[in-house]
């Protein structure tokens, strides 16, 4: 079975759904409110094992409420935690707000996930053990520099979401083999407009990129082959948060699988489809006979 690690975060996301975010000084009132497990990348983590391997993930929750239900929720899935450490003090927090027409905006807090900022005895066995290992920008970056380096190190194909955005430093690029960056991402790295260009731009950093676009569906290029375009599955939305990194764990178990590139690429997006017509973060992810379902070669 395909085997994947995830190091990132798990955060309990603290979620409110409104007609229209409020402006700067404006307050509105909300329709309802949630606590769903999220974090990227727990979501990662969860999305991966929905999608049929085997995963594990690697950073922290706080000894609070919220910690106990993170790893609950994980393990639900079939995640193993065993290298989710519990640390002194509060769980990471996202405070999201979502509109009606599906968009988010979200504000992290790491609370826990700031304690990850190195690799523990027992990581880099894990890693090295792994078909792909799965990064986004949630933890510390020494931790997300030295998983990466432990990847290379081993031969595993190393899998980033550069998100939140930031400047990425070259030790990280050099171990960084996949970019899977949403357009927003592309540009603050690229600072180009067109996703095309933002793309080919990013080529220059990593060998591969894969631009998710939304309602756009999906841009790969490479260093090695033409630049592939394959659409979005036609949904109505109703959450996107979570959209990237289902998409981003679901590709990663299909080309572990070796799935042909378009088809791994399209099978991802069918993921990202599902999980955009549900509420929340982890728990709009979709299985795989759901994902088997929705995908059409
Ligand atoms: O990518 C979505 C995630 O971003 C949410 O689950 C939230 O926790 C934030 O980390």
């Amino acid at each position: 079975m395909t085997h994947i690690v995830v190091l990132g975060s798990t955060n309990m996301d603290l979620v409110t759904y409104v007609a229209r975010a409020p402006r700067r000084g404006e307050t509105v009132t909300g329709r309802e409110f949630r606590t769903i497990p999220g974090g990227k990348g727990a979501n990662q983590a969860m999305a991966a094992a929905r999608a049929g391997a085997t995963v594990s993930l690697i950073g922290a929750v706080g000894n609070d409420a919220y910690g106990v239900r993170l790893r609950d929720n994980l393990e639900h899935s079939g995640v193993d935690t065993d290298f989710l450490r519990t640390v002194e003090g509060a769980s990471g927090t996202a405070h999201i707000v979502v509109d009606d027409e599906g968009n988010n905006a979200i504000v992290v807090v790491p609370g826990a996930n700031g304690t990850v900022d190195h690799l523990s005895p027992g990581d880099e066995g894990l890693i090295a053990s792994a078909d792909a290992l799965l990064l986004q920008l949630e933890v510390p970056l020494p931790a997300v520099i030295a998983g990466a380096e432990a990847a290379r190190r081993h031969g595993v194909r190393t899998v980033l979401t550069p998100s939140p955005a930031q400047p990425l430093p070259e030790e990280l690029l050099s171990v960084t083999d996949v970019l899977v960056p949403n357009e927003y991402e592309a540009v603050t790295l690229t600072g180009r407009t067109d996703p095309l260009d933002a793309a080919v731009g990013l080529l220059d950093l990593v060998p591969e990129v894969v631009l998710t676009l939304g309602e756009a569906g999906v841009l790969y290029v490479s260093r090695d082959t033409e630049p592939l375009a394959v659409p979005a599955h036609q949904v109505a939305a109703i959450d996107s948060t979570g959209a990237g990194d289902t998409f981003a764990g679901a590709y990663a178990v299909a080309v572990a699988e070796e799935k042909p590139l378009r088809e791994a690429l399209s099978w991802a997006a069918a993921a990202a489809a599902l999980s955009v017509q549900r509420e929340g973060a982890s728990a709009s992810m979709p299985y795989r006979p759901e994902i088997e379902a929705q995908y059409t070669a």
